[in-house]
């Protein structure tokens, strides 16, 4: 017998919950995902409208009115829907409307504790259906929701618009966070209340699209979010191409989120017998503020979307902000050589590693697209360097930027009509490199050439970052029909995914991190392929430590890699400091830094390796106290069984926090209080070092914070003794 439950609810003629009194529905059904509730009826007109989406404790009762045809779950364009559509088709009879009315539903218990619900609509007058598909994953209070198109008419059909949902909300205030930014300012929080009207938040940059703005919000319900209270709903589209977000609130302030991949340029043409399926939207609910909502990301992103996720993530030492393309093997052998003696466990050999003659990768104007490794850098190879790392008991990585091409290259000489550019137009570089259209058979055949010709004869590399560094300013392709330019925005990221999800299969053992010029194509379509992602190029604390409080918000902290620089006015211990609250690693020459500096930097090591990295990795956020608020930015990482924490104290400028309040203990449980990552012969100024108080006294009068004057940092750990 299958081990999977099956509940099949195929929904005709029965099923569902009636609303016998009510004369107006035919049908009425939920579907609920722990303190999260999606209620649909389904009305006389066959139409699926949707009533309630939020508290699960709250009642939901039709009106013994007919909804409006804005109520429509998915509405269509063109047949009486005046509301901005979430779909909209041309058929292949040149009619612009489309007519979704309600086949039936089923809902299946998948393994987990997760469902899954279908909700089949079909055009009564045409072959055209569409599968709506809610994922719901109980324990975090999350759906994900996303559909597909088919049809069966003689022709090709238009699909001008394709949202993956459109959900009513209902509220007194929507008050909506957005995490915009540029590149060194990603992930930039900032709040505001909607009025009547439309509001678009988007991307339009196809690939690295996320550098302006991450596909993710925040929407807090009646009033500013908080942090620990409060009705909070967040949603993170699982797309790395474009994306847009629209947010119309009605006369009667309705709230319709109408959110998927961005429709600007991208009308997709379906032939007889074709599907289209939309990017999921993952939702997550919480009544106690955007702190629960983002431990319910997490914990579902350790379960379901982050490769490896129990697996520590390897302290690193990258050579980018050490050396940019100027390097060669003996140089190298010293950063080795400086890994090993601060105990960092890998090396990543960042860009400049390839690229010969003319185009040799010395710059970054040269060699992009020629992924031979340089003879005059590293004459003796990649396995060669590998296992001189391997010889210091530091494993290796590598840096590859698959998807681009410098002009100045062998590749781009051989195939100059493998770029994304239009005709008859001068084609605008961006980091004097193009795109390579990856709609093209042979380009999805050279990509993955590089990775398999890079990864497989050199088993030592065990380590990748994936970079991509610009986004698309022209959108065409020479390589589909004229008629299907404008499949490119989507087809170009369908294929990217193809790519790395091979990647991913195909050298299961090695680990990735994530980039794009800093963080421009963070989100949960890609990280799935992924251990980690590089949040920014600005590696400053004072940057740094928005950076990664905005990204704390969707992605958990074994997933944020975090490096010690030389970047910006800081004391080293600031650095280290904040370092050690992500993905910990190091980008600076060790053999041009101090005796003193290295011997902080080994200790710090030690002390994430054998201390704080348990806590990174497995333990839940608690945001403390904001630097969007305060002087001070504090945040800490809980053990899930409560028996240990690591609090960060971090003093963006002058001035005092008196008493930080902590989160998450157990308010029974007594824990001592040790600072940590303090230099030798330096002693803790914070008066609870060395004492013990219980969890209930840590959360209610908090801990003393005598930190407050900029730059100061410290590190807290502290441990329960029953
Ligand atoms: C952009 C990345 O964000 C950097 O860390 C570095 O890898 C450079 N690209 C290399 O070109």
């Amino acid at each position: 017998m299958k081990k999977l439950i099956t509940l099949f609810i195929f929904v005709c003629c029965m099923g569902g919950m009636r609303a016998a009194d009510n004369p107006n529905v035919k049908k009425l059904f939920s579907v609920t995902s722990g303190e999260l509730k999606l209620t649909f009826m389904v009305g006389t007109d066959d139409r699926l409208y949707q009533l309630g989406f939020g508290d699960a404790a709250a009642e939901v009762v039709p009106s013994a009115k007919m909804p409006s045809r804005e109520r429509e779950f998915l509405p269509p364009y063109g047949n009486g829907v005046l509301t901005e559509p979430a779909l909209q088709v041309t058929h292949v009879d040149g009619n612009t409307s489309t007519e979704l009315h309600y086949i039936g539903h089923r809902t299946e218990n998948l393994n987990d504790g997760i469902s899954q619900t279908v909700i089949s609509l079909k055009d009564p007058a045409y072959p055209f259906t569409v599968e709506i598909y809610i994922k719901s994953y109980a324990d975090n209070s999350m759906m994900e929701i996303w559909n597909t198109v088919s049809h069966n008419e003689k022709g090709k059909i238009v699909l001008h618009r394709f949202a993956s949902a459109s959900p009513v909300l209902k509220a007194k205030e929507y008050w909506l966070t957005q995490f915009a930014g540029n590149y060194k300012r990603e992930a930039t929080i900032s709040e505001e209340q909607l009025s009547e009207g439309i509001k678009i938040l988007d991307s339009k940059l196809g690939v690295r699209a996320h550098q302006m703005r991450i596909p993710s919000f925040i929407l807090s319900l009646n009033g500013p979010a908080q942090e620990n209270a409060g009705e909070v709903l967040a949603a993170s589209l699982r797309w790395s191409g474009s994306f847009q977000f629209a947010f119309d609130v009605d006369w009667n302030k309705n709230l319709r989120l109408i959110t998927g991949m961005n429709p600007l340029g991208s009308q997709y043409y379906l032939e007889r017998g074709g599907s289209f399926t939309t990017p999921a939207i993952l939702y997550a609910y919480s009544k106690q503020g955007k702190g629960e909502v983002s431990r319910r990301y997490h914990r579902w992103a350790m379960k379901h979307a982050i490769r490896d996720a129990q697996k520590d993530r390897p302290v690193l030492l990258n050579n980018w902000e050490a050396t940019h393309c100027d390097f060669d093997e003996e140089r190298l052998k010293e950063l080795f050589n400086g890994a090993r003696q601060v105990g960092a466990e890998l090396f990543l050999l960042d860009d400049g590693w390839f690229g010969n003659g003319p185009y040799s990768r010395d710059d970054d104007k040269h060699g992009l697209g020629d992924w031979e490794p340089s003879t005059k850098k590293l004459p003796r190879g990649l396995s060669y360097i590998a296992k001189e790392a391997l010889k210091r008991k530091v494993d290796f990585g590598i840096w590859l930027e698959p998807e681009m091409v410098n002009p100045q290259s062998e590749l781009y000489q051989k195939h100059p009509d493998w770029i994304i550019t239009q005709p008859k137009r001068t084609p605008i570089l961006g980091r004097h490199q193009e795109i390579l259209d990856l709609t093209r058979p042979e380009v999805q055949a050279f990509e993955w050439d590089i990775i398999d010709k890079t990864l497989r004869p050199n088993p030592d590399i065990t380590y990748v970052k994936w970079d991509c560094n610009r986004y698309i300013t022209q959108p065409g392709s020479s390589y589909l029909q004229p008629a299907d330019q404008s499949h490119l925005w989507i087809d170009y990221n369908r294929a990217l995914y193809r790519l790395m999800d091979r990647f991913a299969k195909g050298f299961p053992n090695v680990m990735a991190m994530l980039c794009a010029g800093g963080s421009g194509r963070v989100d949960y379509g890609a990280m799935p392929y992924f251990h980690s992602f590089w949040p920014s190029d600005n590696t400053d604390p004072l940057g740094r430590i928005k950076i990664q409080w905005g990204f704390s918000h969707f992605f958990p902290a074994n997933t944020i890699s975090a490096h010690v620089t030389r970047m910006g006015k800081r004391h080293l211990k600031m650095a280290i400091d904040v370092a050690l609250s992500g993905a910990f690693g190091i980008d600076l020459a060790l053999d041009k830094a101090t005796a003193e500096e290295r011997a902080q930097i080994a200790d710090a090591v030690k002390l994430y390796k054998e201390r704080i990295r348990p806590l990174v990795m497995h333990g839940e956020l608690y945001r403390l106290v904001s630097p969007y608020e305060s002087p001070l930015a504090s945040l800490s990482y809980v053990s899930t069984d409560k028996q240990k924490a690591v609090v960060y104290f971090y003093q963006t400028k002058d001035g005092n926090e008196p008493r930080v309040m902590l989160g998450g203990l157990d308010a029974q449980k007594k824990y001592r209080v040790e600072e940590v990552s303090l230099a030798k012969g330096v002693t803790s100024r914070f008066p609870a070092n060395g004492k013990v108080f219980t969890g209930a006294e840590l959360m209610e009068k908090g801990l003393e914070n005598p930190l407050n004057t900029q730059f100061e940092s410290a590190v807290l750990i502290l441990v329960a003794n029953n």
